[in-house]
């Protein structure tokens, strides 16, 4: 099996990798030498990898084959001691993490475009994570990102393809190459954190599930667990085969792409409880009957019951949230005493207080949840501890929520999404905004009387644990009720520019918690019109996405 050098063709200047990996279009992964460019810039700056593991998987979408058997003759000639690859190339991101710790490897290649489409026309991507089984922080992907410009020489090996779809074990060259089953170890650690009998328990009631898997990874994992140690019914895991283009669907589980979920769980004979994950299961959506559960407040819950659970049974040590997710958390944490961080946008924010066991649950409000069990956030995991919840506490899914509200009071939430628009227009929107930014402190408000901006600023973030400044993460702005706006561009799209407006207004009377959030934002929602002209710059009436 000779060793394979080939000079590199193309120098492709665009491969910076963002905080979820680097993310194209298909068409663009199947350009000549493409992704070798990429993997040979990882290995270049990674250092010798001689007794080192590598953990590689990816969700299974379209080229997640062609890709993984690229990355296991460049990992063999790279020098690895072993690579983990999981059948059929099929690994959640929340596995290849846990899998990274539990095997001390020295890191893990995810193939995924996350939430993204799949497909030949969809989208594509690969991400590295490191030895804590999280996503490489900005000091590797940049030095990626410098090395993928002057990548000369692709090392590989002339070797036919692995046999991916039989486990078993093979060698590369000098690097031992284990096809491993996808769900052991993943199932094995959800053993340890969560009362499986209770759930059982559950389950043998009556309770009823639908979760709906979207086509995608999040399928194996939940029938495994699911129908297959906690008796739930045969059919309850829906969209369980993961398949290359999703079926056609949008596997991001929120209200707008979950339709047939959201379907079901408004019928009279609706299921206990619905849940969703998405194309790589690191997010999830949580469905009570005809109830939807905002991602904020099942953050919040999570938090406030996660004694009841074995794996928190000690109590948090302190909570995490990005800062646009809305306050709920926060006041769990206070009433619980400890410390709630607010950290930008992306997971690989929450990582330093993991590490530092500062932080025992995170959460963003794009359906994203995780503990310090891996780091990533996990969708399965989540869906899980509110069965653990539902089992201990007797409660139903709105029931917790609603009594979470009782307690703290209910943060109205909504995110709006203004998809694919021009850069420039982009741009020029949170110019404008910044620009403003110094003169709305002390402003009084026509659109909400007797209110005034106290506060306005582009959110910057010094890290707790190294001390490391992260600016410009967001323009946010704060009214003397402690109601919130937040302006910010997507950092994870593949078309044009995406403007995300988050909106958070607090409500103490129980009275007015069952209003619609839309309604209960309005005036908000106003307000975001007349500081950024929003349809002015996106050219759009409505935003395309609002959840
Ligand atoms: C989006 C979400 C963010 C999440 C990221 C990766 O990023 O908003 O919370 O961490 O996807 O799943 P964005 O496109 O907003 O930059
Ligand atoms: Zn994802």
């Amino acid at each position: 099996m000779p060793l394979l050098i080939t000079q590199a063709t193309q120098p492709y200047p665009g491969q910076r990798p963002g905080t979820s990996g680097l993310r194209k279009k298909v068409s663009v992964f199947q350009q000549p030498r493409y992704l070798d460019n990429f993997v040979q810039a990882l290995f270049d700056v990674l250092p010798d990898a001689s007794g080192q593991t590598l953990v590689v998987g990816g969700d299974g979408r379209y080229h997640n084959r062609v890709a993984i058997q690229t990355i296991l003759r460049m990992a063999a000639a790279k020098g690895y001691a072993c690579v983990l690859v999981g059948q059929g190339g099929i690994l959640s991101t929340p596995a290849v993490s846990a899998l990274i710790r539990h095997h001390g490897a020295s890191g893990g290649i995810v193939l995924s475009a996350s939430h993204n489409p799949g497909g030949p026309e969809g989208d594509f991507g690969i991400k590295y994570n490191i030895g804590n089984g999280g996503p490489a922080p900005e000091s590797v992907t940049e030095a990626i990102y410098r090395r993928s410009l002057e990548v000369n020489t692709l090392h590989s090996l002339d070797s036919p393809d692995l046999p991916l779809d039989t486990l078993g074990r093979h060698t590369l060259h000098h690097t031992e190459v284990e096809v491993i089953d996808p769900v052991a170890n993943y199932a094995e650690l959800m053993r340890g954190l969560f009362d499986f009998d209770a759930i059982r328990a559950l389950f043998a009631s009556g309770f009823r599930l639908r979760y709906d898997a979207m086509n995608a990874v999040g399928g194996p994992y939940a029938k495994a667990l699911l129908e297959g140690e906690l008796g739930a019914p045969a059919g309850t895991v829906v969209n369980a085969v993961p398949l290359e283009d999703f079926g056609g669907l949008h596997p991001d589980p929120n209200p707008v792409n979950a339709t047939d979920l959201v379907e079901h769980m408004a019928r009279p004979d609706a299921p206990d409880m619905g849940a969703a994950s998405d194309g790589d299961a690191d997010r999830n959506m949580i469905l009570g009957r005809h109830f939807a559960v905002s991602p904020s407040d099942s953050l919040a819950v999570l938090a406030a019951h996660a004694t009841r659970v074995p794996g928190y049974a000690r109590g948090l040590q302190g909570v995490a949230r990005s800062m646009p997710t809305s306050t709920a958390v926060d006041r769990v944490a206070r009433r619980l005493g400890i410390p709630c961080f607010e950290t930008p946008t992306g997971w690989k924010f929450f990582g330093n207080l993991l590490d530092a066991g500062r932080a025992t649950l995170c959460g963003e409000e794009s359906y994203g949840t995780g503990s310090d069990h891996v780091r990533e956030k996990d969708g399965v995991w989540a869906v899980l501890f509110w069965l653990n919840l539902i089992a201990a506490t007797g409660q139903s899914v709105p029931e917790l929520v609603q009594a979470l509200w009782r307690t703290d009071g209910r943060c109205f939430y909504s995110r709006h999404d203004y998809e694919g628009i021009a850069s420039e227009r982009a741009e020029a929107l949170m110019q404008g905004l910044r620009e403003q930014l110094p003169s709305l402190p002390g402003r009084a408000l026509t659109e909400l009387p007797g209110q005034t901006i106290a506060l306005a600023d582009d959110f910057a973030y010094t890290d707790p644990v190294d001390g490391s400044v992260s600016q410009r993460q967001g323009v946010r702005i704060v009214l003397s009720d402690g109601s919130r706006l937040v302006f910010r561009l997507s950092g994870t799209g593949t078309e044009g520019a995406t403007l995300r407006l988050y909106l958070e207004r607090h409500e103490a009377d129980p009275a007015r918690h069952g209003l619609d959030a839309q309604l209960a934002l309005a005036p908000l929602i106003a307000l975001a019109e007349t500081l950024a002209r929003v349809r002015h710059f996106t050219g759009m009436e409505q935003p395309s996405v609002t959840t």
